[in-house]
C-alpha cells in the first residue's frame, strides 16, 4: 500500500454514498477515508446516517500528519432540496469544493420483462440522476472557482455482460460513462477534469449484505467463488482498490487526464473465456 504523502492537502473533497451497506469497506467509506489519509478536508454524505458512524471513526482516526478532517452530513442525492442543504453545509464549513465523488449507486436483478416498470425507473433515480443533481448543484461552484474535479462511479456492467442480466444497471452505469465524457469536454476549458472510476467484481459488504441472497441464495463463499473464477488475477479486489483509482483522478497528478475511465477490475473486462 502507497504511503499518504498528502497529495490531497487543502483541497475539500464531497463524497456521496460514504456509508457502507455493512461492516467494512464499501466503495464510499474507502474513498472517504482515503482522501482524509491524504489531508483532504471530506464531506461524506450517506442518506443513513448511522452508516457514517464508522465512517467518521475511521476518518477521524486517519487525520494524522497531512490535517485531513472529516465531517458528515445526511443526504438523500435523489432529492433535490437534501443536496442543496448539503452542499451549502460543506460550503459553510470548508468553504469550497475541489473534488465531487458520485458513489452513490447499486443494482436490481433482471431484464426488462422480469423488471417493474417502479424498479426500472427507481434504478434511474438512483444510479443516473443522483449523478445528475450533484453536478447540478457542484458544478456552478466550480465554475466560480476556476477549479474542479468530478470522479463518477461506473461499473463493469455498465461496458459488458458481466454474468447476470441487470439490465437496469448495466443501462445506467452506462450512461454515466459517457455523461462524464460529454461533462469533460463542456468543462474543460473552464478548469474542471471529469472522469469515471469502472470497478469490477469486488469484495465488499454488498456481497454479504445484498448480493448473496439474490444470486447464491445467500451463500457467500459460493458467490465470491463464482465471482473470483471471471477475474485473471488471482484476488478479489475491494474498496480500498476503487478509493485508490479515484484518489488518483481526484489528484493533481491526474492534471492531464480526464474524460477518461479507469477500470479496476483485475483483468476482467478484457478476458474473453
Ligand atoms: N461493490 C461492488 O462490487 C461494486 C462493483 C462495481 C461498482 N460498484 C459501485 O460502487 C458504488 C458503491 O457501491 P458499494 O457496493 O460500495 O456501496 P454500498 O451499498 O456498500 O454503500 C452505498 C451507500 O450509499 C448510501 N445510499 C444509497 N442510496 C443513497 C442516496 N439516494 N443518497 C445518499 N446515499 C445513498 C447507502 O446508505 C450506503 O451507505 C456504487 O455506485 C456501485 O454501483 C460497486
Amino acid at each position: 500500500m502507497t504511503q499518504p504523502n498528502g497529495r490531497m492537502q487543502d483541497k475539500v473533497v464531497l463524497v456521496t454514498g460514504a456509508g457502507s451497506v455493512g461492516p467494512g469497506w464499501g466503495n464510499g467509506r474507502a474513498i472517504a477515508v482515503r482522501m482524509v489519509e491524504e489531508g483532504a478536508k471530506v464531506m461524506a454524505l450517506d442518506q443513513d446516517l448511522q452508516r457514517l458512524d464508522e465512517t467518521l471513526r475511521l476518518g477521524r482516526q486517519a487525520q494524522g500528519r497531512h490535517q485531513g478532517q472529516i465531517e458528515v452530513a445526511s443526504c438523500n442525492v435523489t432529492q433535490t432540496p437534501a443536496i442543496q442543504a448539503a452542499v451549502e453545509a460543506t460550503l459553510q464549513r470548508f468553504g469550497r469544493i475541489d473534488v465531487l465523488v458520485n458513489n452513490v449507486g447499486g443494482s436490481a436483478a433482471g431484464g426488462p420483462v422480469e423488471m417493474s416498470e417502479e424498479v426500472w425507473h427507481a434504478q434511474i433515480d438512483h444510479n443516473l440522476t443522483s449523478v445528475f443533481l450533484m453536478c447540478k448543484h457542484v458544478l456552478p461552484l466550480m465554475l466560480a472557482q476556476g477549479s474542479g474535479v468530478v470522479v463518477n462511479m461506473a461499473s463493469t456492467s455498465g461496458i459488458r455482460w458481466t454474468g447476470s442480466a441487470q439490465v437496469a444497471y448495466a443501462a445506467t452505469k452506462a450512461a454515466v460513462i459517457q455523461m462524464g465524457r460529454v461533462m469533460a469536454v463542456q468543462y474543460a476549458k473552464q478548469g474542471i477534469r471529469v472522469n469515471t472510476v469502472v470497478p469490477g467484481q469486488l469484495h465488499t459488504p454488498m456481497v454479504e449484505a445484498r448480493l448473496a441472497k439474490q444470486r447464491t441464495g445467500g451463500d457467500v463463499q459460493a458467490l465470491l467463488a463464482q465471482r473470483q473464477s471471471r477475474i485473471p488475477l488471482p484476488f478479489m479486489g475491494d474498496g480500498q482498490d476503487t478509493a485508490n483509482a479515484v484518489l488518483f483522478l481526484a489528484s493533481d497528478e491526474a492534471r492531464f487526464i480526464t474524460g477518461t475511465e479507469i477500470i479496476v477490475d483485475g483483468g476482467m473486462t478484457v478476458r474473453c473465456a
